[in-house]
């Protein structure tokens, strides 16, 4: 069994529902606490043993590059005052050479266009998606878990998370096949939004999934489905039927950033366990509540 060895994140999306947050800067640069959310997307692909990250970026989206740079002017004033700690800060964020992609998908035709956009640089190997505006809060983070269940079992697995019952319809839920046991099992499809009625089980699809090579010619094939969008979801569902999918529940709390309030919830909820300043903010929040 081929290792996980690359992940494709898509950022070339126009993020408009955080507009205007987003008419000038990339939905994925938006800070959640004291970084962007990029950040902690790409981050946690590293801790999962990813050697190569593979961003399908897109017009307007070059601020991104540059965070993954030097930026020599920045580093040397910061430097040259001793501020230590700030410009450690500023030089994490820099992954080793050779480690990052990119490529660009010209128009956003959808997320399964995009992730067919990384065909050549992935090749014929497994590899991880990460949807960058989606944040997991967990330890070890979920795509750490994600790998190690891959290293037992191979296939394809999506990320899912328990969603209240009378939620479903804002999400898409995985259906299991036959009866469910543990958090790893074997899947037979998905629905996008059901009604909690006809719901097959409540647990949502969170932005994180290991997919097989076989994905990109399925992907190729797809016609655009909702939304005039060539749709990931399409391309997994025809996939399942030639090879084994499986649904993970993964220890941790996702926050969905690419909805305005998901990401404040994101900033209340990690700024309360930010090493430096959650006792503050914490106190801060008694005094406005
Ligand atoms: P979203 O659907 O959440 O992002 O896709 P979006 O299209 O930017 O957001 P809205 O719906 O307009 O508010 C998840 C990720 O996939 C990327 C986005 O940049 C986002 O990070 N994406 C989406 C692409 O790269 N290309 C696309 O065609 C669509």
């Amino acid at each position: 069994m081929k290792p996980v060895r690359k992940v494709v994140i898509p950022v070339a999306g126009h993020g408009t529902r955080v507009l205007p947050a987003t008419k000038s800067i990339p939905k994925e640069l938006l800070p959640v606490v004291d970084r962007p959310l990029i950040d902690y997307v790409v981050n946690e692909a590293f801790e999962a043993g990813i050697e190569h990250v593979v961003l399908v970026t897109g017009r307007g989206k070059g601020a991104i590059d540059d965070y993954f740079d030097h930026a020599f002017e920045l580093e040397a004033g910061l430097e040259a005052k001793k501020k230590t700690a700030i410009l450690d800060s500023v030089l994490k964020t820099i992954p080793t050479a050779g480690a990052l992609s990119y490529t660009r998908q010209q128009r956003p035709l959808g997320l399964g266009h995009a992730v067919w956009c990384a065909r050549d640089i992935i090749g014929n190997e497994p590899f991880a998606v990460s949807l960058p505006d989606v944040i997991i809060d967990g330890t070890p983070g979920a795509l750490a878990q994600m790998v190690a269940e891959y290293e037992k079992t191979g296939g394809n697995i999506i990320a899912v998370e328990e969603v209240a019952k009378n939620e479903t319809n804002k999400y898409g839920i995985v259906a299991p096949k036959g009866d469910r046991s543990g958090s790893l099992f074997e899947m037979s499809g998905m629905v996008e939004k059901p009604a909690p009625a006809e719901a097959p089980s409540n647990l949502a699809i969170t932005g994180r999934y290991i997919l097989q090579p076989e994905i990109f010619d399925l992907l190729e094939k797809t016609p655009c489905g909702a939304g005039g969008e060539i749709q990931l979801t399409d391309a997994m569902d025809a996939l399942m039927k030639a090879q084994p999918f499986f649904a993970y529940e993964y220890e941790g709390v996702s926050h969905d950033c690419g909805d305005k309030l998901g990401w404040l919830k994101a900033n209340v909820s990690l700024a309360l366990k930010h090493p430096e300043f959650s006792k503050a903010f914490a106190g801060f929040l008694k005094t406005t509540s």
